[in-house]
């Protein structure tokens, strides 16, 4: 039996984001959720708090502690996602308000102060615009020497999806990724090169709705995700990014990959938050990152599929509306 993984989360729910904290919720044999921190991202703070506490109680998981941290980028306004994620960042399902509520203490202060005090070396997850993490590490760089791994959703070393260089997440706080890759720790990333990879099928989304109340859930929210992809870019299905990291956590096998310097386009222009991925280790600088660039797209359906059908035997909580 693998041992259970201290765990935070950084992120912007969102869709994906939202279907990435059920996946850990799903799974607490094998992740000790310490908390989770949200900023500004797809859409603002307000929603992506909610949203997870949202999520947490979909889960009945009620204990779980969320924190609201940056509402928006280091040096940038922020530029939401709404269209894809909807204006509250849920487009696709109507969940009920959450009877949980926030924690008092800011997420970049949770941050500092929870991996500080952890006794075992925690794993921290982002699938969001880093800026929580990066103001953490400017304000606290011990916290890097009690991290085990920081495994990033964000970049592209092909076309980007926001503009033609960039992803989302590293085009939202540029700067913020900047720091996550130049703070001297060996980050993991989960790219679009392979989540545009692993995309949904119609398929699947119809099994996903028979799987129970939050399964029903999760089709209803994804296939928003599934029309957007299909009309905007050249694949199949949508893409479901952020779950991928929490796949990548429970079974590395599913990925491929290889440690690559990557450097974070700063610019204000149309280069603005480009990874500039060094495959070929043409620059000869030293890797601060390992990358995939291959996903075994039908063990993560797998897995995931598997994780949503645990929330069977759930009963459906302050349900409103179907
Ligand atoms: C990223 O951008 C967001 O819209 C998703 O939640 C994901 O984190 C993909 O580019
Ligand atoms: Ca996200």
């Amino acid at each position: 039996m693998p041992k259970q993984i201290p765990l935070i989360l950084d992120c912007d729910p969102g869709i994906d984001d939202f279907i990435a904290i059920l996946m850990i919720l799903a799974a607490p044999e094998r992740f000790n959720l310490l908390g989770i921190s949200v900023s500004g991202g797809n859409v603002p703070v307000k929603y992506t708090a909610l949203n997870a506490l949202k999520a947490c109680e979909l889960a009945g998981r009620r204990d779980v502690k969320v924190y609201a941290g940056c509402p928006g980028p280091m040096l940038r306004p922020l530029e939401l996602q709404d269209e894809v994620h909807g204006e509250t960042g849920l487009k696709g399902y109507d969940l009920p308000a959450p009877s949980m509520t926030l924690e008092s203490k800011h997420g970049v202060d949770f941050l500092i102060d929870t991996i500080l005090a952890s006794s075992e070396k925690v794993t921290l997850a982002t699938t969001g615009p880093v800026t929580n993490v990066a103001v953490a590490i400017v304000r606290e760089p011990r916290i890097l020497d009690n991290i085990e791994e920081i495994v990033t959703m964000g970049g592209s070393m092909a076309l980007g999806n926001i503009t033609p260089a960039a992803e989302y997440n590293f085009y939202a706080d540029p700067d913020a990724a900047h720091i996550l890759y130049t703070c001297g720790k060996k980050i993991t990333t989960v790219s679009i090169d392979i989540t545009h990879t692993a995309v949904t099928s119609l398929e699947w989304l119809d099994h996903i709705e028979t799987l129970g109340h939050v399964g029903k859930v999760v089709s209803a929210l994804i296939r928003p995700i599934h029309e957007w992809d299909v009309a905007n870019f050249d694949t199949e299905g949508g893409a479901i990014h952020d779950p991928c990291v929490i796949g990548y956590l429970l079974d590395p096998t599913l990925f491929k990959g290889q440690d690559v310097h990557v450097e974070i386009n700063t610019a204000f222009d149309v280069g603005r938050g480009r990874s500039i991925v060094d495959w070929w280790h043409k620059r000869s600088l030293p890797a601060n990152t390992h990358y995939f660039n291959e996903i075994n797209s039908k063990g993560f359906y797998e897995l995931l599929t598997g994780l949503i059908s645990r929330f069977q035997n759930l009963p459906k909580i302050n349900e409103v509306r179907s």
